[in-house]
């Protein structure tokens, strides 16, 4: 093997810039020529390549974002559009991929790996979201994030006694308020993985101010409902003086924290040297400390199972 190529796909994560570091050099280091795919997907049907050395991936290791750009893209999931990419590979004369994404990443990988080409993935997504790894990179980096902000809202909550709802990313996952929710000591969590009972969370909310809390922060994972008619119902509920603060994009962006470096760089690693011993079709995964392969197929329209002891330890926790 003398060519393989990188991409970046879906919503952009912190930590992606050193996975593409890790894969950029540790193929370098073990005599592979890297080629970097612009945009995701819609960079193999557009042709849209460049070749990385040591210096294309120099400081970055430290970036949110990712230097290759992503995109989501329709195109890819027509055989036409998935021929044209499979075209254009083979015309820059590229060996295998390693895509860097979330659960939409790996099911365009799936169907490039049926067509011949080599693909091992790696899990990247702030969501969390992605079955049979503990976590994906970015996740680290947002629970930070969202927990940082949780610190700020809860001074001013606390000076003017007020209930805050927090509405988190996370899409259909409640992967980012759980995790944020704990560490912050939020005290009602709102999860779509959770039936939605406002009465109780309004009784906990009235309760705990009763016994003399100055505050009460509810996080709200954004598949849930909408985050203004839940505030606008709670503070009926509660007849206490409710608001909403919408975190929204600042969760996709930030230097990653170490947790997430290191993982991305351990994965990236282990992708490249998974490539040149002949697997293919399989995704990163980090269990307890060690790096495994998945089947894609494993991975494929199967949802992560939420913690659910961590789900009622936050809501011990809280009263
Ligand atoms: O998948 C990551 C994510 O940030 C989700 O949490 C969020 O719902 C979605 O992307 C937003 O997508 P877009 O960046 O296309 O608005």
């Amino acid at each position: 093997m003398k060519k393989i190529a990188v991409l970046t796909s879906g919503g952009d994560a912190p930590g992606m810039n050193a996975a593409i570091r890790a894969v950029v050099r540790t193929a370098i280091y073990h005599g592979l020529e890297v080629c970097g795919v612009k945009r995701g997907y819609a960079g193999l049907i557009n042709g849209d390549f460049i070749e990385m050395g040591l210096g294309s991936v120099a400081d970055i290791i430290h970036r949110g974002g990712t230097i290759l750009q992503t995109a989501r893209c329709d195109e890819f999931r027509s055989p036409k559009g998935r021929e044209k990419a499979l075209e254009n590979m083979h015309k820059k004369e590229i060996e295998a991929l390693i895509t860097i994404g979330g659960d939409g990443t790996f099911r365009g990988a799936l169907e490039l790996n049926k067509m011949g080409i080599p693909v091992v993935g790696i899990p990247g997504t702030i969501d969390n979201d992605i079955p049979c790894t503990d976590n994906s990179i970015g996740f680290d980096t947002v629970v930070n994030t969202v927990l940082d902000a949780i610190n700020k809202i809860r001074d001013t909550a606390t000076s003017h006694e007020r209930v805050f709802v927090i509405e988190v990313m996370g899409r259909n996952s409640g992967e980012i308020a759980l995790a944020a929710g704990l560490a912050g000591g939020a005290e009602s969590l709102l999860l779509p993985e959770i039936e939605l009972d406002l009465n109780m969370v309004a009784e906990n909310v009235k309760r705990g101010m009763a016994r003399g809390k100055r505050h009460s922060i509810i996080l709200l994972a954004e598949g849930v409902a909408h985050s203004m008619e839940i505030t606008e119902e709670l503070s009926k509920l509660t007849g206490l003086d409710t608001r909403l603060s919408i975190l929204g994009y600042i969760q996709r962006g930030g230097s990653p924290t170490a947790l997430d470096r290191i993982l991305a760089s351990r994965m990236g690693a282990e992708a490249v040297k998974r490539i040149l011993r002949g697997e293919k079709g399989i995704m990163m995964a980090v269990s307890g400390n060690e790096i495994k392969g998945i089947e894609f197929e494993s991975i494929i329209n199967r949802k992560k199972k939420l913690n659910y002891d961590d789900y009622r330890l936050a809501s011990i926790l809280s009263i």
